[in-house]
């Protein structure tokens, strides 16, 4: 019985987690001329990348697959 109850506290825990992610707020790629024709990652980071014009503020999530978001 602790097995099933500890599995279903398990099953339930899972949605939970993906919700609170789900939360944070992404600001989706915009679509203007800059930005319409893109469609490899590596032309972000042209204006994107660190110590670039557009470069992202601090706060912004590490990973560097901008589609995977954005
Ligand atoms: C030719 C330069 C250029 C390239 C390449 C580029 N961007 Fe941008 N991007 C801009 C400019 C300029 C802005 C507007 C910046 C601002 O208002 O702070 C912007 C704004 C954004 C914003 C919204 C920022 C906001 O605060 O609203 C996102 C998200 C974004 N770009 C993502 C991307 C992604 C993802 C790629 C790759 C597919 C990309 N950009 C490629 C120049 C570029
Ligand atoms: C893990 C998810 C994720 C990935 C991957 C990601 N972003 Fe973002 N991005 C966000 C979130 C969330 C925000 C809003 C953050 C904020 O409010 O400061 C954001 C904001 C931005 C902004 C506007 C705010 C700023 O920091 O100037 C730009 C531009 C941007 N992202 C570009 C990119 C580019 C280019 C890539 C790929 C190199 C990328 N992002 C990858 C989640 C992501």
């Amino acid at each position: 019985m602790k097995k099933q109850i500890l599995y279903f506290a398990l099953i339930c825990t899972v949605p939970a987690i993906l919700y609170i992610l789900s939360l944070e707020k992404v600001i989706p790629t915009p679509v203007d001329e800059t930005h319409i024709g893109i469609t490899e990652e590596v032309q972000c980071f042209d204006c994107h990348g660190a110590g670039e014009d557009y470069a992202r503020n601090k706060e912004h999530p590490p990973k560097d697959q901008c589609f995977k978001c954005h």
